[in-house]
């Protein structure tokens, strides 16, 4: 009889209540999808060997987020050397940055890192400033290209984004292409330099060269999330986003992109893995009006979803967006709008893809709540 397969990680959840963070052994059991969970510091049992709904291997991972029987539990460390021996190198991090020259394509650079079957577990809108830009790419400082690399990371906005797979940083440097654009386009006609660099300095993305400059370059980003601003303009805009379970089909970049060819702009986005508590919070005006008020919050806070600030439409920005998203109910969508985002994209009236501002009144409110209350 072989083993079972067990993992071991050392999981933390914030008690609201006694106001610490506790901390848990975690088990999982491939086998049978069990969990069981030992309280640390009173060394005891916390969780019998049972069953969690909608857990699956994917969700384990250092810095990943799941939820227990309501519980929302961060996982911070292997708690032993099996764990961290099988799952290392299977879920390894990379830094991507969307740079500014390719910004505008977002969508489209976002769907090959899905296509490209990796996991997208973090992700930020946020404006480098110059001495952001030099401190990131310090290792090139006496190089002549430095000042005009530093000119052109501090022009826009950028989109960093940790990325986990089998082998992420050599994974995303391959899907990425040789760093001169053009020689991209002669040697790697499909990489994300070829179809979307421009030259030699302008050249769409960034990628870690290996896994120690990973963990530095995803913790200069996430590490430390009060340093990095979001780009939300905070007026003339609209609310969307995509839910956990559209992300989980990777259907983001899709979304995003048709976002973009309806004549839409975003000026902010950035990945949030919402408490149950919040995403009560967040749909509150839909407590006693809707029926399925329940199965929405736990949809909501399922795995992690895009917040996305919608612009480029001015006063009418909310009005169109709705109507772009369509009728809560995708078979409706389907029958009566055929074009819209819920009609392509929605599963069924909670897993419809897409959450946007109902009232154009409650706009600032909902892109204030993801940009301002949870982003701080
Ligand atoms: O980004 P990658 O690791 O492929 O290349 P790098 O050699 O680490 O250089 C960092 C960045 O500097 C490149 O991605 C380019 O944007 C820029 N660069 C440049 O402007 N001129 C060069 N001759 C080489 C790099
Ligand atoms: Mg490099």
């Amino acid at each position: 009889m072989s083993l079972p397969e067990r993992y071991a990680f050392i999981a933390e959840w914030y008690d609201q209540n006694a106001a610490i963070m506790r901390s848990y052994q975690l088990l999982y059991y491939a086998s049978d999808n069990t969990v069981e969970m030992y309280d640390i510091k009173n060394r005891r049992i916390f969780l019998k060997r049972s069953k969690v709904e909608n857990l699956c291997f994917e969700d384990l991972f250092i810095g990943g987020t799941i939820n227990v029987h309501s519980r929302q539990l961060n996982l911070v460390e292997y708690a032993d050397e099996f764990t961290k021996k099988q799952l290392s190198s299977k879920k390894e991090k990379t830094l991507a940055m969307i740079k500014p020259d390719a910004v505008a394509k977002f969508g489209a650079i976002i769907d090959m890192i899905y296509r490209g079957g990796f996991l997208i577990v973090n992700a930020k809108m946020t404006k480098l400033s110059r001495k952001d830009a030099e401190e990131f790419y310090q290792e090139h400082v006496q190089r002549p290209f430095f000042d005009n690399l530093v000119r052109f990371m501090a022009s826009g906005p950028s989109i960093a984004m940790e990325l986990m797979s089998n082998s992420a940083v050599t994974e995303w440097r391959r899907l990425l292409g040789p760093t001169d654009s053009s020689m991209a386009r002669s040697e790697a006609p499909n990489s994300v330099r070829a179809k979307f660099g421009t030259d030699q300095t302008r050249n769409a993305c960034h990628g870690s060269d290996a896994v120690a400059t990973g963990q530095r370059e995803t913790s200069f980003f996430f590490a430390a999330p009060g340093r990095w601003k979001n780009t939300a303009k905070f007026s003339e805009s609209s609310c969307c986003v995509i839910k956990p379970s559209a992300v989980l089909e990777g259907n983001a970049g899709q979304i995003m992109m048709a976002i973009k060819e309806a004549g839409f702009e975003v000026s902010a986005l950035q990945m949030f893995h919402l408490e149950k508590a919040n995403a009560e919070e967040f749909f509150e005006v839909y407590k006693g009006v809707v029926a399925e008020f329940t199965e929405m919050v736990q949809e909501l806070c399922s795995g992690p979803c895009f917040a996305l600030e919608i612009t480029g439409k001015g006063p009418n920005t909310a009005n169109d967006f709705r109507e772009f998203v369509g009728p809560a109910d995708p078979e409706i969508a389907r029958t009566l709008r055929p074009n819209t985002l819920r009609a392509k994209f929605g599963l069924n009236k909670i897993k419809n893809a897409i959450h946007c501002t109902d009232l154009p009144e409650d706009c600032q409110l909902e892109v204030e709540y993801f940009f301002r209350i949870l982003a701080e």
